[in-house]
């Protein structure tokens, strides 16, 4: 994990890279947006989710059992996934992040009495009953209606558990993997295509060097078979943050680019050295340091992005940063092994600046996970026994719904900087996309916990367009946050302060808040 420590190297680049203005300099922000220069498609993977066997994420957030008191269809709680697919989930990754390198599949599969139980020697050292397993998940992802991600385990597991795992879920033919699926009450292989191989194998998932995780990704992946019309795109382990190194040696050579279709990106908005940073009581500081460390992501992806393109200049290999969000101390009196924070204003805004890089990334990221899901680190879902709250983060990806597999349109921003003591960093974050309607949708954020801004929009290549609707993410305070039993204090809101004026769009945010603007 001693990558980590490099975001901060990257960090203090950012003010270098960003502040050729002078510091609390006023002038005119301007945002153009190119209508006619889409080429990539923003895929709405980069959407993604991930939920681990982690604290309250699988147990209480999403399995409750059949016999649970709480509205559940077949042991999955009815009101997380229906506002999950309310944000329209494309896939959700499982069952780890460090917990998937201890994972023995055939632990979880079979009637739930005689499934045995392991440590979870990761998260909080309790007690795993395996309840939920491979047919739970599958379960899960058919009620969500998104594509599930597998993390295989490369780091504890064998090459022949990997291979069976793979055989159990989506091979046709009749075999003692396939006889033990139908036994267990599935009669027809899934469709399964993405498929991690290992996770932070530099770390949790083995302490391995990059030679020695990439002799072991192409050993595992050769075994993990494409059956029938079944085809998988396995995502090898990449690196955490800038380990530029590790993205070198894994792309560099030609047989091992040959055993995977994407490479893993991690990068946390905190962690390590920011343990004690509460997620709720915090001044403009530390308001100014999460989301400098937010946009740090910029620089990291063009990094490894670089890399890639050394190597694979036809952008045939995704990046997928199958772990983001932002990491805090744990909520007063929690397990500290189960990482559960709150979430508020400021976690949107880590979500919206984070959103429109993977988007304006796009050519190169292909998918994205937060982390994760509910109850752990960034959740969109907080759950409380029967309770359920809807996050700051939630309504990000409620709103930022509209650029799943939309057209990106480039844009280029010029906007006064926002400054804290002798620092700064661009004071507004923008990405635009124009879905097959032909609806063009910008998301502007406003970094500034202060101070208004006014947004010129011009959109280059286009005939004049009118406003359709917009919606707006804000709060009075920077902590303002839902919590249980009380009325929410952040969502989603119809905004109209916008308007055309000779073909130029303007835009007034307000501090500290998320626009999106639709244009027909
Ligand atoms: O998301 C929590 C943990 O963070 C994951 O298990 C691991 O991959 C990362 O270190």
């Amino acid at each position: 994990m001693n990558a980590r420590t490099n975001y901060l190297a990257v960090t203090l680049l950012i003010p270098v890279l960003f502040g050729i203005k002078a510091y609390g300099q006023t002038h005119e922000n301007k945002l153009i947006v190119n209508v006619d220069a889409g080429r990539y498609t923003i895929s709405r993977h980069i959407y993604g989710h991930f939920s681990e066997h982690l604290g309250h994420c699988i147990y209480g957030g999403i399995w409750v059992g059949p016999e649970s008191p709480i509205p559940n269809t077949n042991g999955i709680r009815n009101d997380v996934v229906n506002a999950l697919k309310d944000i329209a989930i494309p896939n959700l990754r499982w069952p780890g992040g460090c917990f998937a390198d201890e994972y023995h599949w055939r632990d979880g599969i079979g009637p739930k009495s005689q499934r045995p139980t392991m440590i979870n020697t990761h998260w909080g050292g309790v007690t795993e009953d395996n309840s939920f397993g491979t047919h739970e998940f599958m379960e899960l992802c058919r009620q969500l209606g998104c594509e599930p991600v597998i993390c295989g385990n490369l780091g504890s597991g064998t090459v022949q558990e990997m291979s069976q795992w793979v055989e159990y879920l989506t091979s046709g033919n009749i075999s003692p993997m396939t006889g033990l699926r139908k036994a267990n009450g599935q009669e027809n292989p899934w469709k399964l295509k993405f498929w991690d191989l290992g996770n932070e194998n530099w770390g949790c998932g083995g302490n391995m060097t990059p030679e020695f995780y990439a002799d072991q990704m192409r050993r595992y992946s050769t075994y993990c078979r494409d059956y029938g019309d079944n085809h998988l795109y396995k995502i090898a382990g990449g690196p955490y943050g800038s380990d530029y190194n590790w993205m070198e040696v894994l792309m560099k050579s030609e047989k091992n680019r040959n055993a995977f279709s994407g490479v893993s990106l991690h990068y946390y908005t905190g962690t390590w050295g920011w343990e004690n940073r509460s997620a709720t009581d915090f001044g403009e500081k530390d308001w100014f340091d999460i989301l400098e460390k937010a946009l740090a992501i910029d620089t990291i992806i063009t990094g490894q992005e670089a890399i890639m393109d050394k190597f694979d200049p036809e952008k045939k290999k995704g990046l997928i940063v199958d772990e983001w969000g932002a990491w805090y101390e744990v909520e007063p009196g929690t397990n500290p092994g189960f990482l559960y924070q709150q979430n508020t204003l400021r976690d949107a805004l880590v979500a919206s600046l984070t959103l429109d890089i993977f988007n304006r990334h796009c050519d190169r990221v292909k998918m994205a996970n937060i982390a994760q899901m509910v109850n752990v680190l960034q959740a969109v879902i907080l759950t409380k026994d029967a309770q359920m709250v809807l996050t700051p983060t939630y309504y990000v990806f409620k709103m930022y719904r509209v650029h799943q597999d939309a057209t990106m349109l480039p844009v280029k921003l010029d906007c006064e900087n926002y400054a804290l003591d002798s620092r700064s960093i661009p004071g507004i974050s923008a990405s635009a996309s124009r879905n097959a309607d032909g609806l063009i949708h910008i998301t502007m954020t406003n970094l500034n916990p202060e101070k208004a801004a006014q947004l010129t929009c011009e959109l280059s290549g286009t005939d004049r367009r009118s406003v359709k609707k917009g919606e707006i993410i804000s709060a009075d305070k920077m902590n303002a946050r839902n919590d249980f039993g009380k009325p929410e204090q952040v969502s989603l809101k119809a905004f109209s302060a916008v308007k055309m004026e000779k073909n130029m769009l303007k835009v007034d945010l307000p501090a500290k808040s998320i626009i999106m603007v639709e244009l027909e």
